[in-house]
Formats: C-alpha cells, sequence, structure tokens
C-alpha cells in the first residue's frame, strides 16, 4: 500500500483532479486500486496514460457497414469515451447511435454515443475513423471506386480538419492507400497522423488462414502482410510463425502459396459472396484496433499505411508497413532488410500506388 504521502508532491493534484473525473463513472473501490499499486518510479507515465483515457473523443465518418462496424467495435471496446457517428443521410447515424447506446448496458460501455449530421459535433476529436465512400460490388476492383470516392474523402477530410485539427485520421475507404494520400495532402496533417488501414485487415486474414490450416489457434499466429491494399499486398512468409516456430517449418511451400494467394484475394472472396458490398465487420475492427492503440497509448506494433519518406528506398507514397502506433499516431516506422523477391513484390506495390495517386489528379 502506498502512504498518503505519495500525493503530496507535484503530481498530486493532477492525480486529485484526474481520478475525481473517474469518481462519477466507476465504482469507488475501483477508484482506489491505482492509487494502492501505482509503482513509484512509473507514476508519471500512469498519470498521462489516466488523463489521456478520461477525455477520449473517437468520431467515425460514415454509417455505412464498415462504419457501423467500426462504431460498433469502439463501444464494445470502450475505445473512447465518446463515439461519434457522422454521415449525410438523415437519420441513419441518429439511428444507429440510438441503437448502440442500447447495448450499453449490456455490453458494459459508460461513454457517450451521438449519431449526427454535423460535424460540429465531431469537435476536439482525438481520432477519426474516415469509411465515408462507396463499397465494391461483384467484378469491381478497388481501384474502381477512385473517381467518386476521391471526391467524398476531398470534402469529408475537409470537414474533420475544420472540427477536429490536432486529430489523427485513419482513412479505410478504397482504394486506401489513395484515399490516405488524398487525406494527407487535403488535411496538411502531419504525416505522423494520417494513417491508411488496411495492413491489420489484410495480416488478420492471413493469419486466419494460416491458423485454419494447422488447426492451431489464430492468436498463436503471428504474421505480416505489407505493401498495397489490393493484388500486389505483400503477405511476407519469411517471417510468418506459429507459437514461435517459422511457418516454412511447418506447411510445404504449396499449401503456403495458397494462402498467400487467398489473403491477397481476401476481400474479393467476401464480396463474391455478399454480392452487394464488401467485408465489415473485420475492417471495422481493424480500424478501431488502430484507433485504440493511439487513444490509449499503447503503442502496438501494427501494419498500417504510413507516409514513407525514404524508409524502405520508397519516398513519397502511403504504404502498409509495420509501424508504432502511440498518443502521437505513427511514432515509428520499424524497419528491416527485406530479400530480393519481397524488395520486387513490394516495388510491384509502389508501382500500383503511384498509377493511383496519379488518378486522384493531387
Ligand atoms: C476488404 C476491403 C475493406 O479488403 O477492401 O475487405
Amino acid at each position: 500500500m502506498f502512504p498518503l504521502t505519495f500525493f503530496q508532491d507535484e503530481a498530486s493534484l493532477i492525480v486529485q483532479g484526474v481520478m475525481s473525473g473517474f469518481i462519477g463513472q466507476l465504482p469507488v473501490r475501483v477508484v482506489a486500486i491505482p492509487f494502492q499499486i501505482l509503482p513509484m518510479p512509473a507514476k508519471k507515465d500512469m498519470i498521462s496514460a489516466i488523463m489521456k483515457k478520461g477525455n477520449t473523443k473517437l468520431t467515425v465518418v460514415g454509417a455505412g457497414a464498415v462504419g457501423t462496424s467500426a462504431a460498433q467495435w469502439a463501444v464494445q471496446r470502450n475505445a473512447a469515451e465518446h463515439v461519434v457517428l457522422v454521415d449525410v443521410v438523415e437519420g441513419l447515424p441518429q439511428g444507429k447511435a440510438l441503437d448502440m447506446a442500447q447495448s450499453a448496458p449490456v455490453c458494459g460501455y459508460s461513454g457517450r454515443i451521438t449519431g449526427t449530421n454535423d460535424y460540429s459535433e465531431t469537435a476536439g476529436s482525438d481520432v477519426v475513423i474516415i469509411t465515408a465512400g462507396l463499397a465494391r460490388k461483384p467484378g469491381m476492383s478497388r481501384d474502381d471506386l477512385l473517381g467518386k470516392n476521391v471526391r467524398i474523402i476531398k470534402d469529408v477530410t475537409r470537414q474533420v480538419a475544420r472540427y477536429s485539427p490536432d486529430a489523427c485520421l485513419i482513412v479505410v475507404t478504397n482504394p486506401i492507400d489513395a484515399m490516405v494520400y488524398t487525406a494527407f495532402k487535403v488535411s496538411g496533417f502531419p504525416k505522423q497522423r494520417v494513417i491508411g488501414m488496411a495492413g491489420v485487415l489484410d495480416s488478420a486474414r492471413y493469419r486466419t488462414f494460416i491458423a485454419q490450416a494447422l488447426d492451431v489457434s489464430p492468436s498463436d499466429v503471428t504474421a505480416l502482410v505489407m505493401g498495397i491494399h489490393g493484388d500486389n499486398m505483400l503477405p511476407l512468409v519469411r517471417l510468418a510463425s506459429v507459437g514461435g516456430i517459422p511457418l516454412q517449418e511447418l506447411l510445404p511451400e504449396e499449401e503456403i502459396k495458397a494462402i498467400v494467394n487467398r489473403t491477397q484475394n481476401g476481400g474479393a472472396e467476401i464480396v463474391a459472396h455478399l454480392k452487394t458490398g464488401s467485408a465489415f465487420t473485420t475492417p471495422g475492427l481493424a480500424s478501431v484496433e488502430m484507433a485504440q492503440s493511439i487513444l490509449q497509448d499503447q503503442k502496438r506494433v501494427l501494419a498500417c499505411a504510413a507516409y514513407l519518406e525514404g524508409e524502405f528506398g520508397i519516398d513519397g507514397v502511403f504504404l502498409g508497413v509495420p509501424v508504432v502506433l502511440g498518443a502521437g499516431g505513427v511514432e515509428r516506422i520499424l524497419e528491416f532488410p527485406l530479400n530480393k523477391e519481397e524488395r520486387a513484390a513490394l516495388e510491384s506495390s509502389v508501382k500500383a500506388v503511384k498509377r493511383q495517386v496519379e488518378a486522384t489528379g493531387l
């Protein structure tokens, strides 16, 4: 137990102020725990973590399938204290937010949920997940969406940047690598605060297929997909492992090739089943995984589309790479040597992204 004198240093007022904000929402006996277990050397970090969690606001733009999934996961995972769902369609975000608010007593969410058509309600967001735009139908590539979605992303980004100038943007709209570039250019935000979702989703698909092939828990599969969110994505075989054992020791080459191929076509496989749209459950979750790492300064290592300036020998494009996501957004890009084949695959990703970016006209 910590003596009361712990609070008699210069940090005490901050701690007491922050904790009093919590008392309204948490049982007092839970509130007391951090006072007792806070180790002295870590107390400053703890204070900033508590302050960050006390105030977080997450906006999801677009109340379509992916946006709804993201908001729902955010509520379910207590990712932020205030979740805002915004959409142009009147009544849609309001109805969905009200529905989600009614899940709070069952799932244990104690924050606020707002559904709105008015961007002023998103003001002061810490993270904004942008899902607005059209989704694929069977036979369409992600590139087919570019023309219409670039206009939507430009408009959304202007509104978001106006009301939340300090936010981190997570772009989910396809084609992601070009849409995140659009948001970067239009917002004028530093590169650390504009990030594309895709690697978390693609890596999750890769891990799922590996786990199914070996009949093991997906949680024990570690695997990374880099590059574009498209056919040229790069599921790394050399670095995939299962419970610490290299994948190549566990599965024959042909089977691994089939898994890599299925991962690259993971989105299209779902579109072919659904016929009316694309995947939404895991895309929503993947974006919340990223948001949560930022909102709670978790410093997760996640594959994300980050703006590259020389990393991996690539310059001036957003591309899926492993990054450390913390309170500042992309805090670091984890660069490592690639072999010849991997480098060639990444270069074909770069070519494809550059073609998309040219088509945005930016
Ligand atoms: C997919 C969409 C998000 O891959 O591109 O399912």
